[in-house]
């Protein structure tokens, strides 16, 4: 396990200033599922804004009483693998409706969920002695006390920041905490009294891309810069915990997407385009995501998580039902054991090109949420989110052609990521 004990810097490096000549601005993003369009707007206003507020700290004495049980830090225990216990008493972990945080996105009981259940379920893994430990906002301040903890990626993993900073918000004492958004790609969150930071920066593709505006999603054709990462790097490379992801942007909606390639630069003369399938597009950017990793990074100052592939729900013959009418009105999980529909293969991909990290001492690890995520064809928000666009007549007429079934509501899913990544840091 990685020690954070030193306290030495990164070295800084020059950040490479480039210019990304090919962004498309638009402000929701067409996906393909077999040959059929839906549309789902993923693009969210970041409004530049600065909220503070107070909090009264109702829970924190008994949270501050009951320490989670060591046990589960051990080894041996794989909480990858496990079921969902219905528990009304201890979930959900925080209130999505006072949350100053929720993303309009995944606030699914402020846009009219009715049925509640979706909150009410804890992830039991498999084994005896291996439960989750239980989140303790405190516990996790006081850990990052003097640090930054920053999530890189997509939206979904957007929605796991959004989650950790409501879990965060619910049991701050006298609270006083601040997100800022520094800019349109950063989200920042901050404990004042712990100076502990938890970032959100946007990098759908990790590499420099066209989809490197978070307004922008409305993507024609993607492409990466097979050899750019500086300025995204520039971003998380002071980072204490780093915690990445990328999933959905490299899934193929329709037989003949491809993912576009940029070699060198308009600027330096050199540029050249290629094209490769998309999963050998998420190859180059892991290629690169590495060898930045293995250069840059201080063993004995950063942690480095990847979050693991989010399943989507949009076919629901993959678990009896009919298709047409994907995520919606589903309020219960699949209650099948070793259910399956995601694409495990990117995964173990990532897993081999982090494997090569181990030999200088750098050990990136997978928060492996894919299987309990499968379960929960009921988390997602489908209508219930703010619409960025009005929807047409025909959208009305068939909810199923505009919901999202990729998304999670809060509370929900994302808080179990999260479980994960506290349980991680504070006994793994
Ligand atoms: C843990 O999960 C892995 C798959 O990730 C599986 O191969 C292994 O058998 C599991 N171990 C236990 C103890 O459940
Ligand atoms: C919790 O669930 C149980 C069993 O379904 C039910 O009887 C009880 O009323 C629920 N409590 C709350 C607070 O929702
Ligand atoms: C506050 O935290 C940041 C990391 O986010 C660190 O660089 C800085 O030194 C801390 N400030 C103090 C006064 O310790
Ligand atoms: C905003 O984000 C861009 C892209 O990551 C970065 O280069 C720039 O420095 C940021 N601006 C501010 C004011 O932080
Ligand atoms: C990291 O920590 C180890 C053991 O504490 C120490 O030997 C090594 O010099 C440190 N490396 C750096 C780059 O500080
Ligand atoms: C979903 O629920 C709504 C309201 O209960 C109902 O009108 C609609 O027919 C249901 N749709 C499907 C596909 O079950
Ligand atoms: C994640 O866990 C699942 C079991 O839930 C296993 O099949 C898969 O191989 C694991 N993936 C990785 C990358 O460890």
């Amino acid at each position: 396990m990685t020690n954070l004990s030193s306290q030495v810097g990164v070295l800084r490096r020059g950040v490479i200033n480039s210019l990304v000549a090919f962004s498309i601005i638009v402000s929701f993003i067409i996906l393909f599922y077999k040959g059929q369009e839906v549309h789902v707007a993923i693009g969210v206003k970041h409004e530049h804004q600065e909220l503070q507020a107070k909090m009264a700290a109702e829970h924190h004495e008994q949270l501050r009483g009951k320490l989670p049980v060591p046990d589960a830090g051990q080894e041996e225990c794989n909480w990858s693998t496990g079921q969902w216990v219905y528990d009304n008493v201890s979930r959900p972990l925080y209130s999505g409706l006072k949350c100053t945080f929720m993303f309009p996105e995944v606030a699914c009981d402020k846009y009219g969920r009715k049925d509640v259940m979706y909150q009410q379920w804890r992830w039991q893994p498999h084994g005896h002695g291996c439960d989750l430990p239980r989140f303790d906002a405190i516990r996790l301040l006081e850990k990052l006390k003097n640090k930054r903890l920053v999530f890189v990626g997509d939206s979904l993993n957007r929605n796991q920041w959004v989650s950790l900073v409501c879990m965060v918000e619910a049991s701050i004492p006298d609270a006083r905490h601040k997100m800022h958004s520094i800019n349109g790609s950063l989200l920042s969150f901050k404990a004042l009294e712990y100076n502990a930071t938890i970032d959100f920066y946007w990098s759908p593709l990790l590499l420099e891309s066209n989809g490197d505006s978070p307004t922008v999603q409305w993507l024609e054709y993607k492409i990466i810069r097979a050899d750019r990462i500086e300025k995204h790097a520039s971003a998380w490379r002071d980072a204490d915990i780093i915690i990445f992801n990328s999933y959905v942007w490299w899934r193929k909606h329709k037989a003949d997407m491809r993912m576009k390639v940029m070699y060198g630069s308009f600027e330096d003369g050199d540029a050249r385009l290629n094209e490769v399938e998309m999963i050998d597009g998420f190859e180059i950017a892991l290629k690169k995501l590495t060898k930045w990793l293995g250069e840059n990074i201080d063993k004995n100052k950063t942690r480095i998580f990847f979050a693991g592939s989010s399943p989507t729900h949009s076919w629901a013959s993959n678990w009896g039902g009919e298709d047409s009418n994907k995520c919606l009105n589903e309020t219960e999980p699949i209650y099948k054991d070793g259910y399956k529909g995601a694409d495990y293969s990117m995964m173990e991909k990532a897993k081999l090109y982090f494997g090569t990290l181990e030999e200088k001492g750098i050990h990136i690890q997978i928060l492996n949420i894919t299987e309990l995520s499968e379960y929960r064809k009921d988390g997602h928000p489908t209508v219930f989110r703010k619409q960025f666009h009005p929807l047409t007549k025909e959208q009305i007429m068939n909810p199923a052609s505009y919901a999202d079934c990729i998304h999670w509501c809060l509370p929900g899913v994302p808080d179990v990521w999260n479980e994960f990544l506290y349980g991680y840091l504070m006994y793994k």
